[in-house]
C-alpha cells in the first residue's frame, strides 16, 4: 500500500515536470568574440551586449508557438584566431545552438560563416565588416551594421574633401579586416586624386611601430590610414608622437573607433589627429541609443566599447524570427530572418537578399580631450 502510494506521488510529479516542460523550452544563443588577449575588452562588450538582450528578452516572457521560451547564452571564446573561430564554430553547431551572433572579427567570422552555412544555423554579426563576408551567398548568414566598403570610401572622402590632405601612407596588418578596409580607403584615395606614398605592413600582435613609422614619415605624409584594431593604433599613436609626428592625421575603421584606444594611447597628442569611420549612428542617433546606453552603463560599468547595441539587437532579431516562425529550431526560423522589419536600438533593421544591413548609415568620430567624439 505504502509502496503503491509512493508510485503514485511520484508519477504525480513527473506529469507535473512533464506538464511545465511541455509549456516551456530552453533557447540557446551561442556568441562568439575573443574574450582573451589584447582584443578582450571588445569581445566582453559585445558579450555584454548579448546577455542584456537576454536578461530584458526573459523578462517581457516571450511565447514562441504557444511554449514561454527561456533563453540562454553559450559563450565562447574564439581569440581572433581564425582557427579557433572554426573550432568554436563546430563546438556550437555541435550543440545545436538556436542562433548565433558573432563573430567580431572579419577574420574569424568568414570561415566560421561555413561552419554555421554546413550545419544550418543562423548567425548575425554586430561587428564584422568585410564585404566577402556576405559574397558566397549562404541564407544563414546576416550583418547589422555597414560593411567596410562604407568605411573605408567615407574615411577617403573625408580626407580629401573636407580635410583636403593630398599625401597619404597606409598601414595594414594584413588580416581580413585590415587588410580589406585598407584596400577600400587606398583605391578611393586614389580615385580622388590624393597620393599613395607609401603601404607597409604589420601584424594584429605587433607592439613596435617605429621602423614602419620611420619609413613612412621620410616620405612626409599629411595622413595615416591604419587597417587594424586598437591595440597596435594606440601603440602607433604613441611611437608617432615619439617621432615627432603628431600632426599627422590618423584614419582607422570601426576596428579603432573604441573607448579603449584613449587608454592604449595614453596621453599621446596624435589622439587628437584620429578619425575613424563606424557602420551605424552614433549612440546619440541611434533611435533608442541614450536610454539603451545609461541601462548598459549601469549593468556593465566601464565596458562600453563600440558594437554592443548591434550585438544586443542581432539577438532581438534572431528571437523576432523565432517568434514569427513560430520555432526556434534553425530549419524552420531561418527562412524568416530576411523579412525582418525590426525597430530596434541601433535602427529599424531590415535585411537586403544578400544579408546586409538596409539602409546603413556611418559614423565618423574624433578624439578631443581624450573622450571620443561624433563629427557627424
Ligand atoms: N570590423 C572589424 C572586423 O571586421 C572588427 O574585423
Amino acid at each position: 500500500m505504502q509502496m503503491k502510494l509512493k508510485l503514485t506521488v511520484a508519477a504525480a510529479i513527473a506529469a507535473v515536470a512533464g506538464m511545465a516542460l511541455a509549456d516551456e523550452m530552453v533557447v540557446t544563443i551561442g556568441h562568439v568574440a575573443p574574450m582573451s588577449g589584447s582584443q578582450a575588452h571588445y569581445g566582453k562588450d559585445n558579450e555584454n551586449g548579448v546577455r542584456m538582450a537576454i536578461d530584458d528578452l526573459n523578462a517581457e516572457k516571450v511565447m514562441i508557438g504557444g511554449k514561454l521560451a527561456k533563453f540562454q547564452i553559450e559563450a565562447e571564446d574564439d581569440a581572433a584566431d581564425p582557427k579557433q573561430g572554426t573550432a568554436v564554430a563546430q563546438k556550437l553547431c555541435d550543440a545545436k545552438v538556436a542562433g548565433v551572433v558573432g563573430h567580431l572579427n572579419s577574420g574569424t567570422t568568414i570561415p566560421a560563416s561555413k561552419i554555421y552555412h554546413e550545419c544550418g544555423i543562423p548567425m548575425i554579426t554586430g561587428a564584422a565588416t568585410n564585404p566577402d563576408l556576405t559574397k558566397p551567398g549562404y541564407k544563414n548568414v546576416f550583418r547589422i551594421i555597414a560593411n567596410d566598403n562604407a568605411l573605408g570610401a567615407g574615411l577617403a572622402f573625408y580626407a580629401a574633401d573636407a580635410l583636403k590632405l593630398k599625401k597619404i601612407a597606409v598601414v595594414d596588418d594584413r588580416t581580413a579586416y585590415g587588410q580589406g578596409v585598407a584596400e577600400v580607403f587606398e583605391k578611393t584615395a586614389k580615385e580622388k586624386g590624393m597620393d599613395v606614398v607609401d603601404h607597409q605592413y604589420t601584424t594584429d600582435k605587433a607592439t613596435d611601430f617605429m621602423a614602419i613609422l620611420t619609413a613612412i614619415k621620410s616620405k612626409k605624409p599629411d595622413g595615416i590610414f591604419y587597417g587594424g584594431m586598437d591595440a597596435q593604433a594606440g601603440a602607433m599613436l604613441r611611437q608617432m608622437d615619439q617621432l615627432g609626428m603628431s600632426n599627422v592625421k590618423f584614419f582607422g575603421g570601426d576596428g579603432i573607433c573604441t573607448n579603449e584606444i584613449i587608454k592604449i594611447a595614453s596621453g599621446a597628442k596624435s589622439l587628437d589627429g584620429v578619425v575613424c569611420a563606424e557602420g551605424g549612428s552614433s549612440i546619440a542617433k541611434m533611435p533608442g541609443g541614450k536610454e539603451w546606453k545609461a541601462r548598459y552603463d549601469a549593468k556593465y560599468p566601464g565596458q562600453f566599447q563600440i558594437y554592443s547595441p548591434y550585438t544586443y539587437d542581432a539577438t532581438f532579431v534572431l528571437v523576432d524570427a523565432m517568434k514569427r516562425a513560430k520555432s526556434a529550431d534553425p530549419k524552420v526560423y531561418t527562412s524568416f530572418i530576411p523579412a525582418t522589419d525590426f525597430k530596434g536600438v541601433t535602427a529599424e533593421i531590415k535585411f537586403e537578399p544578400t544579408g546586409e544591413l538596409k539602409n546603413p548609415t556611418m559614423t565618423l568620430s574624433t578624439y578631443k580631450d581624450g573622450k571620443k567624439v561624433a563629427l557627424n
